[in-house]
Protein backbone atom coordinates (compact mmCIF):
# COMPACT_ATOMS: atom_id res chain seq x y z
CA UNK A 1 0.00 0.00 0.00
CA UNK A 2 1.78 3.18 -1.14
CA UNK A 3 -0.04 6.17 0.94
CA UNK A 4 0.05 10.10 -0.29
CA UNK A 5 -2.00 13.12 0.93
CA UNK A 6 -3.78 13.54 -2.66
CA UNK A 7 -4.27 11.45 -5.48
CA UNK A 8 -5.34 13.25 -8.47
CA UNK A 9 -7.63 10.54 -11.18
CA UNK A 10 -7.18 12.19 -14.71
CA UNK A 11 -4.54 14.22 -15.78
CA UNK A 12 -6.28 16.82 -18.65
CA UNK A 13 -5.78 20.57 -17.93
CA UNK A 14 -8.17 20.19 -14.64
CA UNK A 15 -5.91 17.00 -13.07
CA UNK A 16 -2.61 17.72 -14.22
CA UNK A 17 -2.47 21.33 -12.67
CA UNK A 18 -4.40 20.24 -9.63
CA UNK A 19 -1.18 17.89 -8.87
CA UNK A 20 1.42 20.05 -9.55
CA UNK A 21 -0.33 22.83 -7.74
CA UNK A 22 -0.93 20.32 -4.45
CA UNK A 23 2.90 19.08 -4.98
CA UNK A 24 3.38 23.22 -4.45
CA UNK A 25 2.12 23.48 -1.92
CA UNK A 26 3.72 20.70 -0.08
CA UNK A 27 1.57 17.67 -0.42
CA UNK A 28 2.73 14.06 -1.17
CA UNK A 29 0.63 14.01 -4.57
CA UNK A 30 0.23 10.96 -6.92
CA UNK A 31 -1.78 11.08 -10.12
CA UNK A 32 -3.54 8.20 -12.21
CA UNK A 33 -3.72 8.43 -15.67
CA UNK A 34 -5.16 5.56 -18.03
CA UNK A 35 -4.14 7.31 -21.24
CA UNK A 36 -1.18 9.99 -22.46
CA UNK A 37 -0.67 12.92 -19.92
CA UNK A 38 -2.79 15.91 -20.78
CA UNK A 39 -5.78 14.26 -21.45
CA UNK A 40 -8.17 15.34 -24.14
CA UNK A 41 -7.42 18.72 -24.20
CA UNK A 42 -3.63 18.01 -25.39
CA UNK A 43 -3.41 15.15 -27.20
CA UNK A 44 -7.29 14.69 -28.56
CA UNK A 45 -8.76 18.14 -28.12
CA UNK A 46 -7.76 21.71 -27.82
CA UNK A 47 -3.94 21.56 -29.03
CA UNK A 48 -3.91 19.20 -31.93
CA UNK A 49 -7.52 21.06 -33.19
CA UNK A 50 -4.95 24.55 -33.31
CA UNK A 51 -2.00 22.97 -35.08
CA UNK A 52 -4.90 21.69 -37.43
CA UNK A 53 -6.65 25.06 -37.73
CA UNK A 54 -2.92 26.97 -37.86
CA UNK A 55 -1.74 24.59 -41.03
CA UNK A 56 -4.73 25.16 -42.63
CA UNK A 57 -5.03 28.99 -42.00
CA UNK A 58 -1.31 29.21 -43.34
CA UNK A 59 -2.84 27.33 -46.83
CA UNK A 60 -5.63 29.45 -47.31
CA UNK A 61 -3.13 32.76 -46.51
CA UNK A 62 -1.08 31.37 -49.25
CA UNK A 63 -3.74 30.38 -51.73
CA UNK A 64 -5.68 33.64 -51.41
CA UNK A 65 -4.37 36.36 -49.10
CA UNK A 66 -0.31 36.12 -50.98
CA UNK A 67 -2.01 36.87 -54.43
CA UNK A 68 -3.96 39.81 -53.42
CA UNK A 69 -0.33 41.34 -51.56
CA UNK A 70 1.35 40.52 -54.54
CA UNK A 71 3.25 37.76 -53.89
CA UNK A 72 3.65 35.10 -56.30
CA UNK A 73 4.01 31.64 -55.22
CA UNK A 74 3.21 28.37 -57.26
CA UNK A 75 0.20 26.32 -55.45
CA UNK A 76 0.74 24.73 -52.48
CA UNK A 77 0.85 21.32 -52.18
CA UNK A 78 -0.04 19.43 -48.86
CA UNK A 79 1.03 16.13 -47.62
CA UNK A 80 -1.66 15.40 -45.43
CA UNK A 81 -0.01 12.80 -43.74
CA UNK A 82 2.69 14.85 -42.77
CA UNK A 83 0.72 17.82 -41.77
CA UNK A 84 -0.71 15.31 -39.60
CA UNK A 85 2.43 13.88 -38.31
CA UNK A 86 3.22 16.93 -37.39
CA UNK A 87 0.44 17.79 -35.92
CA UNK A 88 1.33 14.90 -33.66
CA UNK A 89 4.81 16.01 -32.97
CA UNK A 90 2.99 19.13 -31.24
CA UNK A 91 0.68 16.99 -29.03
CA UNK A 92 4.18 14.80 -27.95
CA UNK A 93 6.15 17.86 -27.06
CA UNK A 94 2.89 19.63 -25.25
CA UNK A 95 2.59 16.10 -23.23
CA UNK A 96 5.75 15.39 -22.70
CA UNK A 97 6.19 18.52 -21.26
CA UNK A 98 3.56 17.78 -18.83
CA UNK A 99 5.49 14.60 -17.48
CA UNK A 100 9.01 16.58 -16.71
CA UNK A 101 6.70 19.18 -14.73
CA UNK A 102 5.05 16.56 -12.83
CA UNK A 103 8.06 14.84 -12.24
CA UNK A 104 10.19 18.24 -11.69
CA UNK A 105 7.66 18.41 -8.61
CA UNK A 106 7.93 15.48 -7.37
CA UNK A 107 4.35 13.62 -8.17
CA UNK A 108 4.02 10.74 -8.72
CA UNK A 109 2.71 9.07 -11.54
CA UNK A 110 0.66 5.76 -12.15
CA UNK A 111 0.21 5.07 -16.02
CA UNK A 112 -3.07 2.83 -15.37
CA UNK A 113 -6.66 2.65 -15.10
CA UNK A 114 -8.23 3.96 -11.31
CA UNK A 115 -10.30 1.92 -9.96
CA UNK A 116 -12.12 3.09 -6.84
CA UNK A 117 -12.35 1.22 -3.49
CA UNK A 118 -13.33 3.08 -0.80
CA UNK A 119 -13.27 6.75 -0.60
CA UNK A 120 -9.69 6.32 0.91
CA UNK A 121 -8.61 3.86 -1.78
CA UNK A 122 -7.51 2.72 -4.79
CA UNK A 123 -6.27 0.42 -7.01
CA UNK A 124 -4.20 1.16 -10.20
CA UNK A 125 -4.51 -1.49 -12.83
CA UNK A 126 -1.88 -1.27 -15.40
CA UNK A 127 0.50 -3.72 -17.80
CA UNK A 128 2.96 -3.78 -14.12
CA UNK A 129 -0.36 -5.52 -12.74
CA UNK A 130 -2.33 -3.97 -9.86
CA UNK A 131 -1.17 -1.07 -7.08
CA UNK A 132 -3.08 -0.06 -3.80
CA UNK A 133 -2.72 3.26 -3.19
CA UNK A 134 -4.16 4.68 0.01
CA UNK A 135 -5.07 8.78 0.22
CA UNK A 136 -6.35 11.48 2.47
CA UNK A 137 -7.90 13.16 -0.48
CA UNK A 138 -8.97 12.34 -3.57
CA UNK A 139 -9.19 14.83 -6.25
CA UNK A 140 -11.23 13.83 -8.96
CA UNK A 141 -10.80 15.21 -12.96
CA UNK A 142 -12.24 12.46 -14.89
CA UNK A 143 -13.53 14.36 -17.96
CA UNK A 144 -16.11 13.91 -21.01
CA UNK A 145 -16.33 11.91 -23.99
CA UNK A 146 -18.36 13.09 -27.38
CA UNK A 147 -21.83 11.87 -27.03
CA UNK A 148 -22.62 9.34 -29.90
CA UNK A 149 -26.45 9.43 -31.30
CA UNK A 150 -28.08 6.19 -32.59
CA UNK A 151 -27.28 4.91 -35.72
CA UNK A 152 -24.01 6.39 -36.33
CA UNK A 153 -22.05 4.78 -33.97
CA UNK A 154 -18.33 5.96 -34.00
CA UNK A 155 -16.05 3.32 -35.57
CA UNK A 156 -12.77 6.70 -35.91
CA UNK A 157 -12.42 6.06 -39.47
CA UNK A 158 -15.05 6.94 -41.27
CA UNK A 159 -17.97 7.91 -38.57
CA UNK A 160 -15.25 9.84 -36.50
CA UNK A 161 -15.88 12.08 -33.16
CA UNK A 162 -13.34 15.00 -33.14
CA UNK A 163 -10.64 12.13 -31.77
CA UNK A 164 -10.95 10.63 -35.23
CA UNK A 165 -11.18 13.75 -37.45
CA UNK A 166 -8.13 14.61 -36.04
CA UNK A 167 -6.13 11.83 -37.40
CA UNK A 168 -7.31 10.89 -40.39
CA UNK A 169 -5.06 9.47 -42.83
CA UNK A 170 -5.84 11.50 -46.46
CA UNK A 171 -8.37 14.43 -47.03
CA UNK A 172 -11.84 13.31 -47.43
CA UNK A 173 -13.76 14.39 -50.76
CA UNK A 174 -16.67 14.73 -48.70
CA UNK A 175 -17.53 15.03 -45.19
CA UNK A 176 -20.70 15.59 -43.37
CA UNK A 177 -21.04 17.57 -40.23
CA UNK A 178 -23.65 16.46 -37.49
CA UNK A 179 -23.59 19.29 -35.07
CA UNK A 180 -22.83 23.31 -35.79
CA UNK A 181 -21.52 23.86 -32.54
CA UNK A 182 -18.21 25.11 -30.99
CA UNK A 183 -16.32 21.43 -32.05
CA UNK A 184 -18.11 20.68 -35.72
CA UNK A 185 -17.03 24.53 -36.66
CA UNK A 186 -13.90 24.09 -36.16
CA UNK A 187 -12.78 20.99 -37.76
CA UNK A 188 -15.60 21.59 -40.60
CA UNK A 189 -13.49 24.99 -41.20
CA UNK A 190 -10.62 23.99 -41.17
CA UNK A 191 -11.27 20.54 -43.56
CA UNK A 192 -12.84 22.95 -46.07
CA UNK A 193 -9.62 24.99 -46.51
CA UNK A 194 -7.86 21.36 -46.57
CA UNK A 195 -9.65 21.26 -49.37
CA UNK A 196 -12.89 18.99 -48.59
CA UNK A 197 -16.46 19.49 -49.45
CA UNK A 198 -18.19 20.00 -46.51
CA UNK A 199 -21.78 19.86 -45.06
CA UNK A 200 -23.10 20.69 -41.89
CA UNK A 201 -26.63 19.34 -40.69
CA UNK A 202 -28.02 21.46 -37.31
CA UNK A 203 -30.39 20.67 -35.94
CA UNK A 204 -31.03 24.17 -34.54
CA UNK A 205 -31.90 27.60 -36.81
CA UNK A 206 -28.58 28.78 -36.26
CA UNK A 207 -25.32 27.60 -35.89
CA UNK A 208 -23.62 28.05 -31.85
CA UNK A 209 -27.21 28.60 -30.85
CA UNK A 210 -27.53 29.40 -27.23
CA UNK A 211 -23.67 29.51 -26.39
CA UNK A 212 -22.13 32.81 -28.56
CA UNK A 213 -23.21 36.48 -29.25
CA UNK A 214 -25.93 35.88 -32.83
CA UNK A 215 -24.58 38.86 -34.27
CA UNK A 216 -20.95 37.02 -33.71
CA UNK A 217 -22.24 33.92 -35.04
CA UNK A 218 -23.84 35.06 -38.28
CA UNK A 219 -20.07 36.88 -39.40
CA UNK A 220 -18.80 32.78 -38.89
CA UNK A 221 -22.11 31.58 -40.94
CA UNK A 222 -21.32 33.99 -43.46
CA UNK A 223 -17.70 33.50 -43.84
CA UNK A 224 -18.76 29.45 -43.89
CA UNK A 225 -20.86 30.09 -46.76
CA UNK A 226 -18.36 32.30 -48.91
CA UNK A 227 -15.61 29.54 -48.64
CA UNK A 228 -18.11 26.60 -50.05
CA UNK A 229 -19.47 25.01 -46.35
CA UNK A 230 -23.03 24.26 -46.86
CA UNK A 231 -24.79 24.76 -43.58
CA UNK A 232 -28.53 23.03 -43.34
CA UNK A 233 -30.73 24.21 -40.62
CA UNK A 234 -33.36 22.56 -38.60
CA UNK A 235 -32.25 19.37 -39.82
CA UNK A 236 -31.79 16.37 -37.84
CA UNK A 237 -29.06 13.22 -38.66
CA UNK A 238 -31.00 10.05 -38.53
CA UNK A 239 -29.56 7.38 -39.98
CA UNK A 240 -26.10 6.08 -42.48
CA UNK A 241 -25.79 3.51 -44.78
CA UNK A 242 -22.82 2.55 -46.40
CA UNK A 243 -22.42 1.55 -50.10
CA UNK A 244 -18.94 0.43 -51.37
CA UNK A 245 -16.53 3.23 -49.64
CA UNK A 246 -19.31 5.85 -49.62
CA UNK A 247 -22.38 6.33 -46.96
CA UNK A 248 -25.83 7.97 -47.72
CA UNK A 249 -26.43 9.82 -44.57
CA UNK A 250 -30.41 10.47 -44.28
CA UNK A 251 -31.95 13.21 -42.13
CA UNK A 252 -35.00 14.95 -41.60
CA UNK A 253 -35.37 18.67 -43.12
CA UNK A 254 -39.32 20.08 -42.31
CA UNK A 255 -41.05 17.07 -41.96
CA UNK A 256 -39.50 15.54 -45.06
CA UNK A 257 -37.19 13.24 -45.71
CA UNK A 258 -33.38 13.77 -46.99
CA UNK A 259 -30.11 12.32 -47.83
CA UNK A 260 -26.93 13.17 -48.56
CA UNK A 261 -23.15 10.91 -50.21
CA UNK A 262 -20.05 11.35 -48.11
CA UNK A 263 -17.38 10.13 -47.59
CA UNK A 264 -16.81 11.14 -43.97
CA UNK A 265 -19.26 11.64 -41.12
CA UNK A 266 -17.95 13.69 -38.36
CA UNK A 267 -20.54 13.69 -35.36
CA UNK A 268 -20.28 16.78 -33.00
CA UNK A 269 -23.65 16.86 -30.96
CA UNK A 270 -21.90 17.59 -27.17
CA UNK A 271 -19.91 15.78 -24.38
CA UNK A 272 -20.89 13.86 -21.71
CA UNK A 273 -19.03 13.41 -18.41
CA UNK A 274 -17.32 10.36 -17.67
CA UNK A 275 -19.44 9.87 -14.06
CA UNK A 276 -20.99 6.74 -15.56
CA UNK A 277 -17.76 4.16 -14.42
CA UNK A 278 -18.61 1.47 -12.14
CA UNK A 279 -16.31 1.52 -9.40
CA UNK A 280 -17.10 4.99 -8.70
CA UNK A 281 -20.45 3.95 -6.71
CA UNK A 282 -18.47 2.65 -3.93
CA UNK A 283 -17.12 6.13 -3.45
CA UNK A 284 -20.90 7.41 -2.33
CA UNK A 285 -20.66 10.47 -4.07
CA UNK A 286 -24.01 11.63 -5.77
CA UNK A 287 -23.81 11.64 -9.78
CA UNK A 288 -27.17 13.13 -11.65
CA UNK A 289 -28.84 11.77 -14.26
CA UNK A 290 -26.66 13.49 -17.16
CA UNK A 291 -23.32 12.01 -15.33
CA UNK A 292 -22.45 14.92 -13.75
CA UNK A 293 -20.78 14.71 -10.21
CA UNK A 294 -22.60 16.82 -7.75
CA UNK A 295 -19.71 19.61 -6.50
CA UNK A 296 -20.37 22.91 -4.19
CA UNK A 297 -18.85 25.58 -4.80
CA UNK A 298 -15.51 24.79 -3.61
CA UNK A 299 -16.15 21.51 -5.63
CA UNK A 300 -16.21 19.22 -2.94
CA UNK A 301 -18.66 16.22 -3.21
CA UNK A 302 -20.69 15.04 -0.53
CA UNK A 303 -17.97 12.79 0.64
CA UNK A 304 -16.16 15.52 2.37
CA UNK A 305 -11.99 14.07 1.48
CA UNK A 306 -13.08 14.12 -2.39
CA UNK A 307 -13.37 16.32 -5.22
CA UNK A 308 -14.49 16.67 -8.06
CA UNK A 309 -13.23 19.07 -11.15
CA UNK A 310 -13.69 20.02 -14.91
CA UNK A 311 -16.08 18.47 -17.53
CA UNK A 312 -16.97 15.88 -14.51
CA UNK A 313 -18.50 18.40 -12.61
CA UNK A 314 -20.68 20.64 -14.61
CA UNK A 315 -20.72 23.22 -17.57
CA UNK A 316 -19.35 24.82 -19.34
CA UNK A 317 -16.52 22.04 -20.07
CA UNK A 318 -13.71 24.37 -20.68
CA UNK A 319 -9.90 23.51 -20.07
CA UNK A 320 -9.38 26.92 -18.44
CA UNK A 321 -12.02 26.65 -15.93
CA UNK A 322 -10.84 22.76 -15.23
CA UNK A 323 -7.44 24.66 -14.52
CA UNK A 324 -8.85 27.69 -12.01
CA UNK A 325 -10.93 24.77 -10.27
CA UNK A 326 -7.85 22.32 -10.05
CA UNK A 327 -5.64 25.55 -8.44
CA UNK A 328 -8.54 26.43 -6.13
CA UNK A 329 -9.10 22.79 -4.83
CA UNK A 330 -5.55 22.48 -4.02
CA UNK A 331 -5.74 25.63 -2.23
CA UNK A 332 -9.02 24.59 -0.53
CA UNK A 333 -7.20 20.90 0.83
CA UNK A 334 -3.57 22.75 2.03
CA UNK A 335 -6.68 24.90 4.06
CA UNK A 336 -7.38 28.06 2.17
CA UNK A 337 -10.92 29.68 2.45
CA UNK A 338 -11.38 29.53 -1.01
CA UNK A 339 -14.53 29.16 -3.23
CA UNK A 340 -15.34 29.15 -7.20
CA UNK A 341 -17.04 32.82 -7.81
CA UNK A 342 -15.05 34.13 -11.06
CA UNK A 343 -17.65 36.47 -12.70
CA UNK A 344 -16.87 35.44 -16.18
CA UNK A 345 -15.26 32.15 -18.22
CA UNK A 346 -14.34 33.06 -21.17
CA UNK A 347 -15.35 31.23 -24.22
CA UNK A 348 -13.72 30.94 -27.25
CA UNK A 349 -14.43 28.97 -30.41
CA UNK A 350 -11.78 28.98 -33.23
CA UNK A 351 -13.71 29.37 -36.28
CA UNK A 352 -12.71 31.69 -39.48
CA UNK A 353 -12.66 34.76 -37.78
CA UNK A 354 -12.59 33.48 -34.16
CA UNK A 355 -15.73 34.19 -31.89
CA UNK A 356 -14.34 34.90 -28.05
CA UNK A 357 -16.59 36.18 -25.59
CA UNK A 358 -16.66 36.84 -21.54
CA UNK A 359 -19.31 37.78 -19.46
CA UNK A 360 -23.49 38.05 -20.74
CA UNK A 361 -25.24 37.96 -23.37
CA UNK A 362 -27.72 40.68 -24.34
CA UNK A 363 -30.47 37.99 -23.26
CA UNK A 364 -28.66 36.97 -20.23
CA UNK A 365 -28.39 40.46 -18.71
CA UNK A 366 -32.14 41.55 -19.58
CA UNK A 367 -33.36 38.23 -18.24
CA UNK A 368 -31.02 39.27 -15.53
CA UNK A 369 -33.32 42.63 -14.80
CA UNK A 370 -30.87 44.88 -16.22
CA UNK A 371 -32.88 48.09 -17.63
CA UNK A 372 -31.73 50.92 -20.47
CA UNK A 373 -28.71 48.82 -21.44
CA UNK A 374 -25.57 50.52 -23.38
CA UNK A 375 -24.66 48.03 -26.42
CA UNK A 376 -22.32 49.00 -29.58
CA UNK A 377 -20.07 47.72 -31.77
CA UNK A 378 -16.50 48.61 -32.96
CA UNK A 379 -15.70 46.99 -36.42
CA UNK A 380 -11.91 45.53 -37.19
CA UNK A 381 -12.74 46.95 -40.71
CA UNK A 382 -11.93 50.85 -39.11
CA UNK A 383 -8.76 49.53 -37.05
CA UNK A 384 -5.34 50.35 -39.13
CA UNK A 385 -3.90 47.12 -38.06
CA UNK A 386 -6.54 44.77 -38.86
CA UNK A 387 -6.85 46.36 -42.24
CA UNK A 388 -2.89 45.74 -42.88
CA UNK A 389 -3.22 42.33 -41.81
CA UNK A 390 -6.18 41.92 -44.21
CA UNK A 391 -8.47 40.03 -41.79
CA UNK A 392 -11.34 43.06 -41.69
CA UNK A 393 -14.08 41.08 -41.00
CA UNK A 394 -16.09 41.39 -37.46
CA UNK A 395 -16.44 43.40 -34.37
CA UNK A 396 -16.27 44.09 -30.66
CA UNK A 397 -19.16 44.43 -29.51
CA UNK A 398 -19.71 45.57 -25.69
CA UNK A 399 -22.57 45.16 -23.22
CA UNK A 400 -22.69 48.08 -20.15
CA UNK A 401 -25.54 48.70 -17.86
CA UNK A 402 -26.93 51.83 -17.40
CA UNK A 403 -24.35 52.97 -15.54
CA UNK A 404 -21.66 52.01 -17.81
CA UNK A 405 -20.79 49.17 -16.17
CA UNK A 406 -19.08 45.93 -18.64
CA UNK A 407 -21.50 43.10 -17.99
CA UNK A 408 -20.42 41.67 -21.66
CA UNK A 409 -17.81 41.57 -24.57
CA UNK A 410 -18.20 39.71 -27.33
CA UNK A 411 -15.40 39.79 -30.29
CA UNK A 412 -15.47 38.41 -33.50
CA UNK A 413 -12.84 38.54 -35.66
CA UNK A 414 -8.82 38.44 -35.96
CA UNK A 415 -7.07 36.82 -32.49
CA UNK A 416 -10.21 37.11 -30.70
CA UNK A 417 -8.86 34.74 -28.46
CA UNK A 418 -5.94 37.06 -27.18
CA UNK A 419 -8.26 40.06 -27.02
CA UNK A 420 -10.87 38.34 -24.96
CA UNK A 421 -8.34 38.23 -21.79
CA UNK A 422 -8.85 42.10 -21.37
CA UNK A 423 -12.27 42.06 -20.85
CA UNK A 424 -12.29 39.43 -18.68
CA UNK A 425 -9.96 41.05 -16.44
CA UNK A 426 -12.33 44.18 -17.01
CA UNK A 427 -15.10 42.40 -15.73
CA UNK A 428 -13.69 40.96 -12.81
CA UNK A 429 -12.27 43.91 -11.69
CA UNK A 430 -15.58 46.02 -11.94
CA UNK A 431 -14.46 48.27 -14.77
CA UNK A 432 -16.91 50.77 -16.49
CA UNK A 433 -16.61 51.55 -19.93
CA UNK A 434 -14.82 54.64 -19.07
CA UNK A 435 -11.52 52.26 -17.76
CA UNK A 436 -11.09 50.88 -21.18
CA UNK A 437 -11.72 53.90 -22.93
CA UNK A 438 -9.16 56.35 -21.11
CA UNK A 439 -6.30 53.27 -20.73
CA UNK A 440 -3.39 54.50 -23.50
CA UNK A 441 -3.88 51.56 -26.49
CA UNK A 442 -0.96 51.03 -28.23
CA UNK A 443 -1.32 52.13 -32.19
CA UNK A 444 -1.27 50.17 -34.35
CA UNK A 445 -2.66 47.09 -32.90
CA UNK A 446 -5.91 45.29 -33.11
CA UNK A 447 -6.67 45.93 -29.11
CA UNK A 448 -7.47 49.34 -29.72
CA UNK A 449 -11.24 47.84 -30.96
CA UNK A 450 -11.53 47.41 -27.48
CA UNK A 451 -10.56 50.65 -26.26
CA UNK A 452 -12.45 51.88 -29.41
CA UNK A 453 -15.46 49.71 -28.57
CA UNK A 454 -15.50 51.07 -25.40
CA UNK A 455 -15.83 54.74 -26.58
CA UNK A 456 -18.60 53.73 -28.87
CA UNK A 457 -20.56 52.50 -26.25
CA UNK A 458 -20.34 55.69 -24.70
CA UNK A 459 -21.23 57.29 -27.96
CA UNK A 460 -18.43 58.80 -28.73
CA UNK A 461 -15.42 56.16 -31.21
CA UNK A 462 -13.22 58.13 -33.13
CA UNK A 463 -12.86 56.33 -35.85
CA UNK A 464 -16.09 55.31 -37.05
CA UNK A 465 -19.13 57.74 -37.67
CA UNK A 466 -21.45 57.81 -34.61
CA UNK A 467 -24.21 60.49 -33.61
CA UNK A 468 -23.53 64.10 -31.65
CA UNK A 469 -22.60 64.14 -28.28
CA UNK A 470 -25.16 64.33 -25.95
CA UNK A 471 -23.41 63.91 -23.09
CA UNK A 472 -20.47 65.38 -21.43
CA UNK A 473 -16.87 63.63 -22.40
CA UNK A 474 -16.53 60.74 -20.20
CA UNK A 475 -15.21 60.97 -16.54
CA UNK A 476 -12.71 58.24 -14.46
CA UNK A 477 -15.36 56.67 -12.36
CA UNK A 478 -15.83 58.11 -9.11
CA UNK A 479 -16.78 54.67 -7.66
CA UNK A 480 -17.16 51.21 -8.06
P1 LIG B 1 -22.02 21.63 -28.86
O1 LIG B 1 -22.94 21.41 -27.72
O2 LIG B 1 -21.20 22.85 -28.92
O3 LIG B 1 -22.89 21.58 -30.24
C1 LIG B 1 -23.69 20.48 -30.61
C2 LIG B 1 -24.64 20.90 -31.72
O4 LIG B 1 -25.23 19.73 -32.29
C3 LIG B 1 -25.80 21.77 -31.26
O5 LIG B 1 -25.81 22.95 -32.02
C4 LIG B 1 -27.05 20.90 -31.52
O6 LIG B 1 -28.17 21.66 -31.92
C5 LIG B 1 -26.59 19.99 -32.64
N1 LIG B 1 -27.27 18.68 -32.75
C6 LIG B 1 -27.55 17.81 -31.74
N2 LIG B 1 -28.13 16.69 -32.24
C7 LIG B 1 -28.21 16.83 -33.60
C8 LIG B 1 -28.69 16.00 -34.67
N3 LIG B 1 -29.19 14.77 -34.47
N4 LIG B 1 -28.61 16.48 -35.96
C9 LIG B 1 -28.10 17.71 -36.18
N5 LIG B 1 -27.63 18.53 -35.20
C10 LIG B 1 -27.67 18.09 -33.91
O7 LIG B 1 -21.15 20.30 -28.93
P2 LIG B 1 -19.69 20.02 -29.50
O8 LIG B 1 -19.40 20.86 -30.69
O9 LIG B 1 -19.64 18.54 -29.66
O10 LIG B 1 -18.73 20.48 -28.32
C11 LIG B 1 -18.81 19.89 -27.03
C12 LIG B 1 -18.18 20.76 -25.95
O11 LIG B 1 -16.78 20.73 -26.07
C13 LIG B 1 -18.59 22.22 -26.03
O12 LIG B 1 -19.73 22.48 -25.27
C14 LIG B 1 -17.40 22.93 -25.48
O13 LIG B 1 -17.59 23.20 -24.12
C15 LIG B 1 -16.23 21.96 -25.65
N6 LIG B 1 -15.30 22.47 -26.65
C16 LIG B 1 -14.68 23.67 -26.50
C17 LIG B 1 -13.84 24.17 -27.48
C18 LIG B 1 -13.17 25.48 -27.30
O14 LIG B 1 -13.11 25.98 -26.18
N7 LIG B 1 -12.68 26.12 -28.34
C19 LIG B 1 -13.60 23.44 -28.71
C20 LIG B 1 -14.28 22.21 -28.76
C21 LIG B 1 -15.10 21.77 -27.77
Amino acid sequence: MQKFDVVVVGSGPGGYVAAIKCAQLGLNTAIVEREKLGGVCLNVGCIPSKAMITAAHWLDKVEHGFPEMVIEVSKPKIDFKKMVAWKQSVCDKMSGGVNQLLKGNKVTIFNGTAEFVSPTQIEVQSSKGKEQLETKYMILALGSRPIQIPGFEFDEKNIVSSTGALDLDAIPKRMVTIGGGYIGLEISSYMKKLGTEVTILEAADSLLAGVADPDCSQVVARKLKKSGVKVIHQAKAKSQKKTGSEYEVTYELNGKTETLKADKILVTVGRRPNGDQPTLKKLGIQIDERGFVKVDAQRRTNVKNIFAIGDLCGQPMLAHKASHEGVMVAEIIKGAPRAFDAKTIPAVVFTDPEIASAGMLESEAIAKGYKNLKIAKFPFGANGRAVSMMETDGFVKMIASENDVLLGVHIVGPEASNLISEAVLAIEMGARLQDLALSIHPHPTLGETMMEAAEATLGHAIHIIQKPLHTPAPQPAATK
